[in-house]
């Protein structure tokens, strides 16, 4: 699969609250190749400082050869995306990484919880381009609060499947976590289900998957300093007694594949 390195100009910058962002960055080589669950690597900074690119699940892509990134600020690359301008250029390295495996005829049950909402808008776009109609199609997304999501309902409705939503503070939807939802809702025969977000979520999406004999496709996270197999810093355990490298094996996996500790 193709991968490129492209000088994308910032093209939008919206805020949807204090430290959650999206970015529309012109990069028409890797919007075309990119599938959805695959990510791409940012340079933050044109000096040092960070050094390393950071990892971004491609959170959409347009036929205008633009990409959306959808992120939160938890540190210093972060920080500098934020305040990005429009006409600026940023460095982005992709698609890098094996993403979501869509299959046309089984309804599709999409999990995004916190930033794992990201790959999400991506997926469900593709799900239905692949299908008639999104009728038995169910996506449940889950935050903190109510900001986190809501300036996003448009974008996933628009794809014609169900939508529920699920928020800590009770301010959105269910009061509580998308995989008390997930329990809750009859499950639409012979689906698969789509999950991406906090460790702990996606443990209990497979637990409850597992037990109901659904399969389920993960996308993971992992500290990653080069994302294309050349450190190993990325490794983590799967089955069998074996090592995964994310950037290069994930970050979708079936969830079976995995080890999941809590
Ligand atoms: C495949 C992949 C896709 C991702 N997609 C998104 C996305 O769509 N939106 C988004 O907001 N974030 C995403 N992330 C996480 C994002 O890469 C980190 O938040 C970012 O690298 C932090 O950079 P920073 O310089 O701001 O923070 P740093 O200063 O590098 O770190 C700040 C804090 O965040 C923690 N941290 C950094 N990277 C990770 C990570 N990968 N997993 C868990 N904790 C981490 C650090 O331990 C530290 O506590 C993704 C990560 C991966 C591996
Ligand atoms: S991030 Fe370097 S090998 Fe995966």
């Amino acid at each position: 699969m193709s991968q490129y390195q492209e000088k994308a100009t910032v093209v939008r910058v919206e805020q949807f609250s204090e430290k959650n962002f999206r970015l529309t960055l012109d990069c028409p080589l890797i919007a075309e190749s990119a599938k959805p669950g695959q990510f791409v690597m940012i340079r933050t900074a044109v000096g040092k400082d960070p050094l390393l690119r950071r990892p971004f699940s491609i959170h959409q892509t347009s036929k205008a050869g633009r990409i959306q990134i959808y992120f939160k600020v938890v540190g210093r690359g972060t920080h500098i995306l934020a305040h990005v301008k429009i006409g600026e250029e940023l460095s982005v390295f992709g698609p890098l990484g094996k993403g979501f495996r869509l299959n046309a005829l089984a309804p599709a049950v999409i999990v995004g919880g916190g930033l794992g909402i990201a790959p999400m808008l991506f997926l469900a776009k593709e799900n239905s381009r692949l299908k008639k109609n999104c009728d038995n199609d169910l996506i449940i997304l889950g935050a903190r609060e109510k900001n986190e999501i809501a300036p996003l309902l448009d974008d996933f409705r628009q794809f014609g499947l169900k939508l529920l939503t699920a928020t800590d503070d009770g301010s959105l939807g269910h009061h509580g976590f998308v995989t008390e939802v997930l329990q809750s809702v009859e499950l639409p025969a012979g689906c698969i289900v789509y999950a991406c977000g906090p460790e702990p979520m996606m443990a209990g999406v497979n637990e409850i998957c597992r037990f109901q004999g659904i399969p389920c496709q993960v996308s993971v996270e992992s500290v990653m300093a080069c994302g294309m197999g050349a450190c190993l810093g990325c490794s983590r355990p799967a089955k069998k007694g074996t090592y995964t490298h994310v950037c290069l094996n994930g970050p979708v996996y079936d969830a079976e594949e995995l080890i999941w500790n809590i």
